[in-house]
């Protein structure tokens, strides 16, 4: 069996990356983290724009999108993200990125060349994939649809910690802070704004344990494949 799609949105700090990295696991399904092409491609700009204040160069960001290749690859149970063939895995994790990562992804012409390459990865495989428009705008007849939110300042501890295992350290503030703005940005953009779709599933993850997260969603999944025919 080939092309079965679960696909989840929701705010970040909702638990969809890790739930949907769980439940990829569990059913060795292809994990395509998207927030994390939008990261990779955000890095590059980081490293090569000139212009110090917060204004975006989008003649740069154009050309820079002529010449990018983002690769994922699944290496053990991580997730590896590739630049330009550099694994960056790390690095786009990083406060700076967190910060920009909003208005880049807000760019049509950076959405629409995510768009395709999204489709093109997840072609003839079974995937789980977490964003802001994966239910909406990329994979919009996936079999699984998926939303998940959680009340902000849970969301903003699990950023926090999150963040720190990876010994990065920002305190409760800062994160309230900056998933504020990237929750005003994201549900407000003019393209591929962050949305439910009208049949996807909605999970308050605020009094979940990630273990029931994933179960919740193996157990959606699970029932929609029995009656799955390609
Ligand atoms: O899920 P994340 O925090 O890694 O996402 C980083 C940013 O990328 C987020 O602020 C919005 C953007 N994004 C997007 O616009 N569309 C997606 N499908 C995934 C992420």
């Amino acid at each position: 069996m080939s092309g079965f799609v679960v696909a989840i949105d929701g705010k970040a700090g909702s638990g969809k990356s890790t739930t949907a990295k769980g439940v990829a696991k569990r059913l060795n399904f292809f994990y395509l983290d998207t927030g994390a092409m939008y990261r990779a491609f955000t890095l590059k700009y980081l490293r090569i724009k000139k212009t110090k204040d917060d204004n975006i160069d989008f003649e740069l960001v154009y050309r820079l999108l002529e010449n990018t290749t983002i690769e994922l690859a699944q290496h053990n149970d991580e997730l590896r993200v590739f630049l330009d063939g550099e694994d960056v895995s790390k690095e786009i994790r990083s406060p700076e990125v967190n910060q920009l990562v909003s208005p880049i992804s807000a760019i049509k012409e950076v959405r629409e060349w995510m768009v395709k390459k999204q489709r093109e990865i997840a072609q003839g495989k079974n995937i789980v994939c977490e964003g802001r428009d994966m239910t909406t705008v990329v994979f919009p007849d996936a079999q699984v649809k998926i939303f998940m939110d959680a009340d902000l300042p849970t969301r903003a501890e699990r950023r926090r910690k999150e963040l720190l295992e990876k010994g990065i350290n920002i305190s409760l503030e800062e994160s309230l802070n900056n998933l504020k703005y990237r929750d005003d940005y994201d549900s407000s953009r003019e393209h591929s704004l962050l949305k439910k779709a009208d049949d996807a599933i909605v999970i308050d993850t605020t009094n979940l344990t990630i273990e029931q997260e994933i179960e919740l969603v193996e157990k959606i999944v699970k029932d929609k494949l029995k009656t799955f025919t390609r």
